[in-house]
Formats: C-alpha cells, structure tokens, sequence
C-alpha cells in the first residue's frame, strides 16, 4: 500500500519536536522529487494561493475554462517554473530556486488541461490575445474604464484602480482577468461585461490594451512599479 504524501507530512508534523532524530522514511513513500500525481502537486504547491480546486483562493481562478483556453503551454509552463517577476507568483522549477523537476513542472501543466479544459470554451467567440502586443492609450482606457468597468469597480471591495492594489498586480494578471473573467470572484470576461442585460459589446483587444494602460498608469503614477508583461520571446521552450 502506498501511503499518502500528505499522511506522512502530517506524521512528520506531530513528531514531539527537539527530540533529536527524525523518523525513518517509510520505502514506500516516494521521495518528493519523485511525485507526478498531479491532485498530489497541485494540493502541495499551488492550492493554498489558487484555492482546493483551482477556484476561490486569494489568487486568479485556473479552473476557469475560459482561462484555460486563452493561455498557451509553453506560456503556462513558463510562469510556473520561473514565476511572475514582481509579484506573489513563486517559481517552481529548481533550475529557478524552487522544489520541483522540469518533469513536475509539465505534470502540473498537463494535470491542468485534462482537469480544466473544455472544448469551446469561448462558445466561438475570439477573444483579445493572452499577450499585449501592441501598446495601450491610458486617457482613452480611462474612459472605458469608467464605462465598463466603475459600474461595479466604484465601490468594490477591491479597489482596482488604486496604487496600492497595482502595486502588487502585474499587467499580465490584470489582463487575464479581464479577458478570461474570474467566476469565483464574479469578475466577468470579456464579453460578459456587463451584466444588466443591456448588451454591451465586448472589450476590444485596444479596449483591453487601453485600460490595462491606464491601470498601469495609476500604479507608476505612485510608485515605480514595473508591469510584468512578458515579451512572448521570452517563453522557453
Ligand atoms: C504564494 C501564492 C501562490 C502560489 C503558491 C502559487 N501561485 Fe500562481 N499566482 C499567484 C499570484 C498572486 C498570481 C498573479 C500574479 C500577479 O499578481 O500578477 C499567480 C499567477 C499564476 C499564473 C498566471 C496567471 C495569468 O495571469 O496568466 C499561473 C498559470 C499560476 N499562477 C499557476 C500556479 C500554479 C500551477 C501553482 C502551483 C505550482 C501556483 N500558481 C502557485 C500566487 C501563487
Ligand atoms: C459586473 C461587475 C464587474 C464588472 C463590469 C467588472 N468587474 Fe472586475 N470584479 C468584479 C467583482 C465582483 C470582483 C471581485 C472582487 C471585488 O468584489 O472587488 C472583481 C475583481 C476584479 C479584479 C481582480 C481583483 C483581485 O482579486 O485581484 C480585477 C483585476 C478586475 N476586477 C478588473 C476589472 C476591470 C479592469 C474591469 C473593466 C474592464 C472590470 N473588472 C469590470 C466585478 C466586475
């Protein structure tokens, strides 16, 4: 019988501490370099930020197909094995200072696919690029942004607009809620955007380019705070 990872952890944890010798490591129990389990991973890695399932913790919602559709592997695997510079996003890979092996790494990205994929997730809608590739007028995303967003961001528990929020959010991130939307949080997609029947047209990719400017531009505006807007060279591999 294989004993569970998390079993041994917790045995590990009630050893009376201080007392000088630790227990012996069961054979059975994989060495964590050797896990490939992706539930196992995903509980022991990104859970406690991404939440149990992939949904509702402190962080954005990857179980979202629509997420899951918007960003490519190599894109994927990249953020997990060298992090978000800037913000709370670790890395993971060891080439990177973290715990896990490249093999990890994709057991991570594949594990997410085949939990949270599903085919047509924008139900034929094209939605705005993952990646800005072309530059952003913030007066005209101050506009939209008091359109389509101050409607239900005027007095949201989350301040998105102010600097201290930004501070700690990269262009990325921002953008990524806004096109894929974060449903355990509410925050529409795209397309979605407005929610009193009314039929607003969806954000175009300038629309989105345009308020992410203007996010970005109310972050430097109090501290010098640089966006972490990957340049879509820089994805490995
Ligand atoms: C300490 C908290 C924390 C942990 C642990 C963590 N993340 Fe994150 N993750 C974040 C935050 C915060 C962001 C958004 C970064 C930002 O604000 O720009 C993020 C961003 C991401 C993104 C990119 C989102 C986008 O906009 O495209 C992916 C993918 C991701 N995390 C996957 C994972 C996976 C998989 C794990 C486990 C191997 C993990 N994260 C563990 C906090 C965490
Ligand atoms: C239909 C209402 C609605 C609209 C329209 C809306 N949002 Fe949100 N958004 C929410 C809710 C609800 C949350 C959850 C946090 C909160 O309550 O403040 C949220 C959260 C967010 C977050 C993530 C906060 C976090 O947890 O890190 C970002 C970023 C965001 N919104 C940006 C935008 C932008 C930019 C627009 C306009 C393009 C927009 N939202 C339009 C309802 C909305």
């Amino acid at each position: 019988m294989r004993i569970p990872v998390s079993a041994l952890v917790l045995a590990v944890a009630v050893w009376p501490a201080g007392c000088g010798f630790h227990p012996p490591l069961p054979e059975t129990v994989p060495r964590p370099s050797e896990v490939l389990n992706f539930g196992t991973l995903y509980q022991q890695n990104c859970s406690a930020c991404h939440g149990r399932d992939g949904s509702d913790g402190p962080a954005i919602d990857l179980a979202n197909p629509e997420y899951e559709a918007l960003i490519d592997d190599a894109t994927l695997r990249k953020w997990i094995a060298v992090g978000m510079p800037e913000t709370q996003m670790p890395a993971f890979a060891q080439s990177n200072g973290g715990m896990l092996t490249d093999a990890q790494v994709n057991a991570i990205v594949a594990g997410m696919r085949r939990a949270w994929s599903r085919p047509n997730a924008f139900s034929g809608a094209v939605p705005p690029p993952y990646a800005q590739t072309t530059g952003g007028d913030a007066q005209r995303g101050a506009k939209t942004y008091q359109e389509r967003c101050a409607i239900c961001h005027a007095n949201s528990r989350q301040q998105i607009a102010s600097p201290a929020y930004l501070a700690l959010v990269g262009d990325q991130s921002l953008r990524s809620f806004i096109i894929a939307g974060s449903p355990d949080i509410g925050q529409p997609d795209w397309h979605h955007d407005s929610q009193d029947g009314n039929a607003a047209a969806p954000l175009s990719a300038q629309e989105v380019n345009n308020v992410i400017a203007y996010l970005a531009s109310q972050r430097s505006a109090a501290a010098n705070v640089s966006g972490n807007s990957p340049s879509p060279a820089a994805v490995d591999k």
